[in-house]
């Protein structure tokens, strides 16, 4: 299959770059709905920097996290002795930092892994990634660390929480020493709103939001895939600009496929999603018509706290809903499901 080339997102690219540009003093946060497109943005940024920039990205994505051990595996690479290979074994930082390649995670050696592990203190691997982002600096690049799906390590515990250590070396590392720029993406929009009302975050972070495309930028891409004016019309109406969705319909296109048919049935697939969803919570289903029925004549809502909140996390953790706790924004996931939402509540 053909792949599809990077789109758009020159707004976010050049904030991007203009944090890159200066000292790193605050935490970056991306954020978005779902399939916006954050990862991907990442993933082009990174092949598209300069070597001056040394980036680590770990994707916590697919990692079973579920103890401290898991987590600081997933963090580092482990240097893969290759059998019968000459290869020298790479045994200070200096040979660990040539060693990183783009889109991997942070080197280590069995040496310093036995030391990362000692004792199940998160002290230890943080002293040494910041040996290793001083060597990094040492050799004249940048630092740039990237963690995406963060909200995976929620839960796990280390005496207190991990995610608290994490945040204040975080901290140390931008604020403080202003070694390394660090970004972190989830698009878990109920954990964004913890770490937004997260005292110790308070000025030491910087927030960006990954949106779907606009109408413009919609139009450009479906121009792009050879749609005509009006199968845009209608890729537009059922799909808004989640580029998720506009890849779908665009490979639909490629194989020739009838795009209204398709949108049709996508729509119909969220809306038994939806009622399967209030089949299940019989017991709060006026409440959730009731708090649907808002985006009947709008698209987004401002949070009011006359909302119920727990009624607002259930619909967010159900993916129907997507809060935005910097605009303090209610909206649908997604065009298709602001689209669900009002068949259910006709
Ligand atoms: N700028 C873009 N140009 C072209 N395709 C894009 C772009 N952004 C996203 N896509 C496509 O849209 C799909 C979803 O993107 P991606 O996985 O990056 O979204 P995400 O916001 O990270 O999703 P999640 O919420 O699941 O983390 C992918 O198939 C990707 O290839
Ligand atoms: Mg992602």
């Amino acid at each position: 299959m053909k792949g599809i080339e990077f789109h758009n997102r020159e707004n976010e690219l050049k904030a991007i770059q203009a944090i890159l540009d200066a000292e790193p003093s605050l935490i970056t946060f991306i954020y978005g709905p779902i399939n916006s497109g954050k990862t991907t943005l990442i993933s082009h940024l990174i092949e598209e920097l300069p070597e001056e920039y040394v980036v680590f990205y770990i994707n916590l994505r697919t990692k079973f996290l579920s103890s401290y051990d898991e987590f600081i595996e997933s963090l580092f690479e482990m240097e893969m002795e290759t059998e019968g290979a000459l290869k020298k074994r790479k045994e200070t930082l200096a040979e660990l930092v040539s060693s990183v390649t783009k889109v991997a995670g942070i080197p280590i050696n069995k040496e310093f892994l036995d030391y990362v592990f000692k004792d199940n203190k998160p002290k230890n691997a943080f002293s040494y990634i910041i040996q290793l982002f001083e060597e990094v600096r040492a050799s004249g690049k940048h630092p740039v660390l990237i963690l995406d799906e963060l909200q995976k390590i929620g839960d796990v515990k280390v005496n207190g929480f991990l995610i608290y250590e994490l945040f204040n070396f975080f901290i140390d590392l931008t604020k403080e020493k202003h070694l390394a720029h660090i970004f972190v993406a989830t698009s878990d929009s109920l954990f964004l709103e913890q770490i937004y009302s997260e005292a110790m975050l308070e000025g030491r972070c910087r927030y960006l939001l990954v949106d779907d495309f606009d109408y413009e930028a919609t139009a450009a891409f479906l121009e792009k895939h050879g749609f005509t004016d009006d199968e845009t019309v209608v890729a537009w109406g059922y799909c808004g600009g989640k580029p998720g969705y506009l890849i779908e319909l665009a490979n639909m296109k490629l194989g020739g496929e009838d795009i209204t048919k398709k949108v049709d049935k996508m729509l119909e697939e969220v809306i038994s999603r939806f009622i399967f969803m209030l089949a299940r919570n019989k017991e709060t289903k006026s409440d959730i018509i009731d708090m649907l029925t808002i985006f009947a004549t709008v698209e987004a809502v401002k949070y009011s706290d006359s909302m119920d909140i727990d009624l607002l996390s259930f619909l967010v953790k159900q993916n129907i809903l997507f809060l935005d706790p910097v605009n303090r924004t209610i909206k649908p996931q997604s065009r298709l499901n602001l689209l669900a939402i009002r068949e259910m509540i006709r």
